[in-house]
């Protein structure tokens, strides 16, 4: 889709981090687990980090693909990643949701370090994982797909709750709940593969490549249920091709080129810095 060329690294444009999340309002459930409420108040204490990653180096075998990616993301915010073929993009969030051991650098979610930490265990801290081309069980009912989200869960009461509440986020999931994922198109499969994360109540959701797949009018579709997965109160770190879809509706960016940081800033500046309009824009 977006195949920018890979020329020489992009200058990092003005980096506007922190300053995006204290201007949105904190619309529904807020981030009750947060012990920082300062995050989203304005006030002169810096805010605190949900996840912070610092020098993250991962290989597969001997090869290295990410060589030192720092990035953080505030509590509430909607941050984008993004990046051509291969940047190293899904690597970065199978590390995170403690998928991939990485060789070096670390990772904070909550205050606490998580680096190398195995997915069972991220998730129970609160961080739940949209993987690339869904993988929803193709064979299963839509809820059965969600129930399996919120397996961790013994509560059967609370996982009612949540099936509920995401009916309501995404009215045709209550439509299609006794038809097999299989049968469903390609954007309420994505739907149900969002919906599905947020059954573990997560407080962070990193999704990605939503739009994989998808005809234009779809992906309008599900970027608009993430914007609301966002104002419903849980941080959303989303992993696009589609650089510009992406950066509209986030309030900050990373761009990553061949495993590295090469741009961050407030999403409205990254799409209108230069290069990164010559690059992955197509301007
Ligand atoms: N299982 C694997 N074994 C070996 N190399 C891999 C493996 N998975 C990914 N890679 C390589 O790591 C690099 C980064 O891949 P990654 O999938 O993280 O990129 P990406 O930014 O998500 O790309 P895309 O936009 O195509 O999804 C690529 O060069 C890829 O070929
Ligand atoms: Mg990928």
């Amino acid at each position: 889709m977006v195949d920018a060329p890979v020329g020489g690294p992009l200058p990092t444009v003005a980096n506007g981090a922190g300053q995006a999340v204290l201007d949105r309002p904190g619309a529904g459930r807020t981030d009750a687990a947060s012990p920082r409420p300062g995050a989203a108040g304005g006030g002169s204490a810096p805010a605190a980090a949900l996840l912070e990653v610092e020098g993250l180096v991962c290989r597969y075998d001997q090869i290295p693909v990410l060589h030192g990616v720092s990035l953080r993301v505030m509590p509430g915010e909607l941050v984008a990643m993004v990046g051509a073929n291969g940047a190293g993009k899904s690597t970065l969030l199978r590390t995170i949701a403690g998928l991939m051991t990485p060789v070096a650098g670390t990772i904070r979610f909550a205050g606490e370090s998580i680096g190398g930490e195995p997915a069972h265990r991220v998730l129970p801290r609160g961080i739940s994982y949209v993987p690339e081309g869904r993988r929803l069980f193709p064979k299963l009912t839509v809820r059965e797909n969600l129930e399996l989200g919120a397996y961790a869960c013994p509560d059967r009461q609370a996982v009612e709750q949540r099936l509920a509440a995401m009916m309501e986020l995404f009215p045709i999931l209550r439509e299609r709940a006794d038809q097999t994922a299989e049968t469903m198109s390609g954007g309420e499969q994505q739907m149900c593969a969002i919906a599905r994360g947020l059954m573990s109540a997560p407080r962070l959701l990193l999704i990605d490549e939503l739009s994989l797949g998808l005809m234009p009018a779809m992906v309008e579709k599900v970027l608009a249920a993430v914007v609301a997965v966002r104002q419903a109160g849980t941080t959303v770190v989303l992993v696009e091709q589609m650089v510009q879809e992406a950066l509209e509706i986030a309030d900050r960016g990373y761009v990553l080129q061949v495993g590295r940081v090469v741009a961050e800033g407030a999403a409205r500046d990254l799409l209108a810095a230069p290069e990164v309009r010559r690059a992955y824009l197509g301007l």
